[in-house]
């Protein structure tokens, strides 16, 4: 008997990684991207047998095909203001096709009381998943070293300078590759159901450290520059990112700035047999991308 697994948000930092760490594994299974657009899948289709389905999750019509067969979940839903109204969507149309698993990639400190709001909006969902009486597992992974591709590397390029409200709190940064493998463990072994993995990088690091850690990779000065909140809210503005999740980041921010989520442990080794990539391996591996 195959297994098959749908991964949502497949076209992201995490779900493109889980679909291609999964397509290489031998063995009874069927793996089905779900992406928001199949032009920005278009890169998962050079991946072996990898079936490519169309979905958003605002449309539950659109949910039908992708749903059909599919045994586990792989559920990421994006940062967004309605993201609790879509993973609800997901869920609904996971009971009403029999899904068995739903592992859900949830964020580091959503258990916490009372905690921050961005934890309390994947709390909601990981209870709403919990009440379906689905088998589940959440994995709460600490902040993403890839964010620094995504969101610095420009700035790094031009200025050799990244912009951050972190002060010198520092950060269990984990590389979004350690957090697919973990994934794809919990997919295709058994005995993970019911439980939560808080998942780390090796080492907590400031943003004062990460620069420096950049500055001997790249060969080059870069400098972390703390930039007041009035100053970050603005250029969020400014980003057009709505008030409700600039204040969530913000107060992210403030949580990373108290020192709060210096918190490093072994669930990624536990899982995968193997240490997580440290930030100047991560540095190494994409240096292009600050170049
Ligand atoms: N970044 C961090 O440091 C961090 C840390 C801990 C937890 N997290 C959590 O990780 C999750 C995000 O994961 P990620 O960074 O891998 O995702 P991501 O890169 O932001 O990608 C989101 C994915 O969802 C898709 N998507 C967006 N709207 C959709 C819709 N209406 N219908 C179908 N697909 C849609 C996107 O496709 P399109 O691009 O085509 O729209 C994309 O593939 C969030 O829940 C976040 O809270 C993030």
């Amino acid at each position: 008997m195959h297994t098959t697994i749908l991964v949502t948000g497949a076209t992201g930092n995490v779900g493109r990684e889980v679909v291609t760490q999964l397509a290489v594994i031998d063995g009874d299974l069927r793996v089905r991207a779900g992406v928001h657009s199949l032009i920005k899948g278009e890169n998962l289709k050079r991946l072996p047998d990898v079936e490519i389905v169309e979905i958003d999750f605002k449309n539950r019509e659109s949910l039908h095909a992708a749903f059909t067969h599919v045994d586990k979940l792989f559920l990421i839903t994006p940062f967004a203001e309605d993201q609790i109204e879509m993973a609800k969507i997901l869920v609904d149309e996971a009971k009403k096709t029999g899904v068995k698993h739903i592992v859900k990639l949830s964020a580091m400190g959503a258990d916490a009381e009372p905690g921050i709001q961005l934890g309390r909006w994947h709390r909601e969902i990981e209870k709403y998943i919990e009440e379906s009486g689905i088998a589940y597992t959440f994995l709460r992974p600490a902040l993403f070293m890839q964010n620094l591709e995504n969101f610095n590397s420009e700035s790094i390029k031009k200025e050799g300078k990244f912009y951050m409200s972190t002060g010198d709190g520092e950060i269990g940064y984990i590389d979004t590759r350690d957090i697919a493998a973990a994934a794809v463990e919990v997919l295709t072994s058994e005995g993970h159901e019911g439980k939560s993995y808080d998942l780390t990088g090796p080492e907590a690091l400031s943003n004062y450290d990460v620069a420096q850690i950049m500055t001997e990779v790249l060969g080059r000065k870069v400098s972390y520059v703390d930039v007041p909140e009035e100053n970050a809210r603005e250029a969020m503005k400014q980003q057009g990112m709505p008030e409700k999740l600039a204040d969530a980041l913000l107060e992210l921010h403030g949580v990373y700035r108290s020192g709060y989520s210096n918190e490093v442990n072994d669930e990624v080794q536990s899982l995968i047999g193997r240490k997580p990539h440290s930030f100047r391996q991560f540095m190494m591996d994409y240096k292009d991308c600050f170049m």
